[in-house]
């Protein structure tokens, strides 16, 4: 194979998730999620993070994913245009309390299930492959409120649920999953991540490993299932990957970087490997927080591990063990320093599409599993010109450097990438700030940070840029 080519069937397409673009938060009897009550504004990392506690609206203010960019009313529209780009693949999620409005239901809700039906056959009806994420940061309200949320371990049997209804009614539709978006993301934004909030006294760490705990043994679950109900079926993992440097080579700070990025990598350890990693058994038994296990959770985690490994990919970081030099953390999703290396977005996030390789390159070296890149893009303002075009030529170069990385993982490196899904294919609500102007799209959606806007959707440059990338599989870049 020549260094500029992909492999013959790989998946090119793009990502979205319900709670960020759907929108119809109570369209067909849907319930409440924790992603549904993160406002816009000052306060929502608050309560993000948990420290600031919200279960339902409050009038005061601005809930960006009721609305989203409205794709429940408009999937239609919004594939006929991915189709036009010739994706292969789109990468989406499942609204849970769509599905179960309250989570612990008996019965699946129909109007639910047959909206995400509708979206699987328009997908087919122009051969797009649908990959599915099953939780992408979403837990039911219901389920927080009336169960403490993950850390309790009823939720491994509603999801068990969720997963059932899924695979089944979705048999001949679907046929890649994957289990929980960013898992690693409980560490950073709890209740974001996984609705986690703790009582007032409560060891906080030992009710996220708990929680963590459930995921895994869930995910395994799910991953049985899957391949019971349908053994074409596919699942994969997913971490928030990112490669950390050391600030110096001072060993220190590489001793820091190291186990900075361990942090994520145990997730996928238990899940591609099977089994908790001993760094971890032993730092949980030092803090004493190891998370009670059940007999049959050891063999469900070894017999079940995923057979692929998806990530997303945005920056690399950069750390230090000085506590002086660490204090200029930035306060980004994960803290990181400035590399004096590397350019950064307008938030800040830094640009380094040789650390995306290095990333491909570490997951495939530690684990031996297909990687899926099933999101990498970039953040922007974009501006529409007197003409109404838009010309984003940032986003077309950030793309271009980073498909070139991952290029040279799979020719160079010899890693198997399976595919590669940018995120927000279409402009959509970001999921750290809540801002509509955090742009990622190849379509432009008109919709203000406010909730303004017709919600018309605009071809922006990239748009024609990608689908040239897709039409010849990569190969007219330089
Ligand atoms: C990932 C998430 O963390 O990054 C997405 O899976 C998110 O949901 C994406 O949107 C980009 O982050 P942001 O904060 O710019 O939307």
């Amino acid at each position: 194979m020549k260094n500029n080519k992909f492999p013959k069937d790989f998946l090119w397409g793009g990502a979205t998730a319900a709670n960020q673009c759907e929108g119809g938060y109570n369209e067909y009897g849907r319930g409440l999620a924790n992603v549904d009550v993160i406002p816009y504004g000052e306060d929502r990392f608050s309560v993000m993070n948990g420290t600031m506690r919200m279960l339902d609206f409050d009038d005061k203010y601005y809930y960006p994913a009721k609305e989203g960019i409205d794709m429940f009313h408009r999937f239609k529209e919004d594939i006929a245009l991915f189709a036009e780009m010739g994706f292969k693949v789109y990468r989406m999620s499942i609204g849970w309390s769509r599905i179960f409005p309250k989570g612990d239901e008996d019965k699946a809700n129909e109007e639910g299930l047959k909206f995400y039906e509708n979206i699987f056959k328009e997908c087919k009806k122009y051969g797009i492959e649908p990959l599915v994420t099953i939780t992408h940061f979403d837990c039911p309200i219901h389920l927080i409120k009336q169960y403490g949320g993950w850390k309790n371990r009823k939720l491994i049997g509603f999801y068990e649920n969720l997963c059932k209804v899924l695979f089944t009614r979705y048999k001949g539709l679907v046929k890649h999953w994957i289990t929980f978006n960013e898992i690693n993301m409980i560490l950073h934004l709890p209740f974001m991540g996984a609705g986690l909030l703790v009582d007032e006294g409560e060891n906080f760490e030992k009710a996220q490993y708990q929680a963590i705990h459930h995921e895994l043994v869930a995910s395994a679950i799910a991953t049985k299932l899957a391949h019971e109900i349908d053994p074409n079926n596919k699942v994969g993992c997913m971490i928030a990957a990112g490669t950390t440097y050391p600030n110096t080579c001072n060993p220190n700070d590489f001793w820091k970087a190291y186990k900075n990025d361990r942090e994520g990598y145990f997730f996928i350890d238990v899940q591609a490997r099977g089994y908790y990693p001993n760094y971890a058994l032993k730092e949980m038994e030092r803090k004493g927080i190891t998370p009670k296990m059940e007999e049959g959770d050891k063999g469900l985690l070894k017999k079940h591990t995923v057979d692929f490994i998806s990530l997303s990919y945005y920056n690399s970081q950069l750390t230090s063990a000085d506590s002086e030099i660490s204090k200029q953390t930035e306060g980004n999703v994960f803290p990181t320093l400035r590399n004096p290396y590397l350019e950064a977005s307008e938030w800040g996030w830094q640009i380094d599409p040789l650390g995306f390789r290095i990333t491909l390159n570490n997951l495939y070296d530690r684990y031996q599993k297909p990687l899926f890149v099933a999101e990498n893009g970039l953040g922007a303002q974009d501006v529409i010109d007197e003409n109404g075009n838009i010309n984003d030529d940032y986003r077309i170069s950030y793309l271009d450097e980073h498909i070139k990385a991952m290029r040279d993982a799979i020719n160079i490196d010899g890693v198997e990438v399976i595919g590669y899904t940018t995120w927000g294919c279409i402009d959509l609500v970001s999921a750290s700030t809540g801002e509509m102007k955090k742009r990622y799209g190849f379509i432009y959606v008109d919709k203000d940070n406010e909730g303004n806007g017709t919600l018309k959707r605009y071809k922006k440059k990239s748009f024609y840029w990608y689908k040239d990338v897709i039409k010849t599989n990569g190969e007219n870049l330089k």
